[in-house]
């Protein structure tokens, strides 16, 4: 364990709840790794402290926090700058401190693109199908129209949600998503959905998976469990499949290269794998 002394600075994860966040053992551990002077607790702050809570983070020092729910969204009404990227995503989950400037950013659709080309899964010129249209899709719906994905497809178990993200990914970044589902192939299919996500392992957010075969690159951004029923029945019909993990761990990396200001080694992902996330 590295010593923590008076000139340790700190980190935290403000969220609600927040205690079953894996964010403190990842940053602690490539602090550890990487031999820096940082801390990184977990800290539970209900809506209503939220105001409170980001004032304090002010007035201690800290040198940055990682946001999560419910506070993604309220979190930008409480910082001093947003980057353009953020807030073209609607929320933020990373705040830095900059001499005393609370700075805005979010790490999640960065963090989940850098996850699918670790598997070789590219998204540029590719046809795209994702599902959910909720705050998890949208930063991924920007990121993939500006990288230039071939097509998006974007479909919602409440359809007015999908068209009004899709009007809005026009609006903001001038690309078209479709959001009618009628392809007989994507080459990559995404689920944002919290459909299948502990407790509610039975979930699965497509019925219908027929079009999915062993060219289809299937990703679930959850982790809990490691393969929901949607990986699972992705995988019987062949396809390569990902789950949310590497979103998780390279969300942390780039959020913990933004706190400190250091870009860290390539293989800092392979070694948090397996030495923070290995059962
Ligand atoms: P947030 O914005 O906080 O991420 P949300 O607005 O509740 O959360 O979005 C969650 C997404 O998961 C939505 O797209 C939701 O679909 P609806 O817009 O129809 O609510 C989707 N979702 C949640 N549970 C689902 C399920 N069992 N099957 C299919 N989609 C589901």
């Amino acid at each position: 364990m590295f010593e923590i002394n008076g000139h340790t600075k700190q980190l935290a994860i403000l969220g609600y709840p927040v205690e079953h966040s894996f964010s403190p053992q990842m940053h602690n551990f490539i602090s550890e790794k990487m031999g820096l002077n940082y801390v990184y607790t977990a800290l539970e702050v209900s809506p209503d402290k939220l105001k409170d809570a980001i004032e304090g983070i002010r007035a201690m020092k800290f040198a940055g926090v990682n946001i999560t729910a419910p506070h993604k969204y309220e979190v930008m009404k409480y910082i001093d700058e947003i980057s353009e990227q953020a807030r073209k995503f609607g929320s933020v989950n990373t705040v830095v401190n900059k001499c005393g400037k609370l700075v805005g950013y979010n790490t999640d659709a960065d963090g989940f693109y850098r996850s699918l080309l670790h598997e070789g899964i590219e998204i540029k010129d590719r046809d795209v199908l994702i599902i959910g249209a909720g705050g998890a899709s949208k930063p991924v719906c920007v990121l993939f129209s500006q990288i230039g994905a071939k097509s998006i497809t974007l479909v919602n178990r409440t359809k007015e949600k999908a068209e009004e993200l899709a009007e809005y990914i026009h609006t903001v970044c001038g690309y078209k998503i479709s959001t009618t589902h009628c392809r007989n192939h994507y080459d990559v299919v995404i689920n944002t959905t919290s459909a299948g996500m502990y407790p509610q392992l039975e979930e699965c957010p497509l019925d219908d998976m027929s079009f999915i075969d062993k060219k289809t690159a299937v990703a679930d951004m959850i982790y809990n469990p490691s393969e929901t029923v949607f990986l699972k029945r992705a995988k019987k019909a062949g396809a390569k499949t990902i789950n949310g993990l590497g979103m998780l761990i390279y969300q942390g990396i780039i959020a913990y290269e933004l706190f400190t200001n250091i870009k860290l080694p390539e293989n800092i992902f392979e070694t948090v794998t397996k030495e923070v996330f290995s059962k």
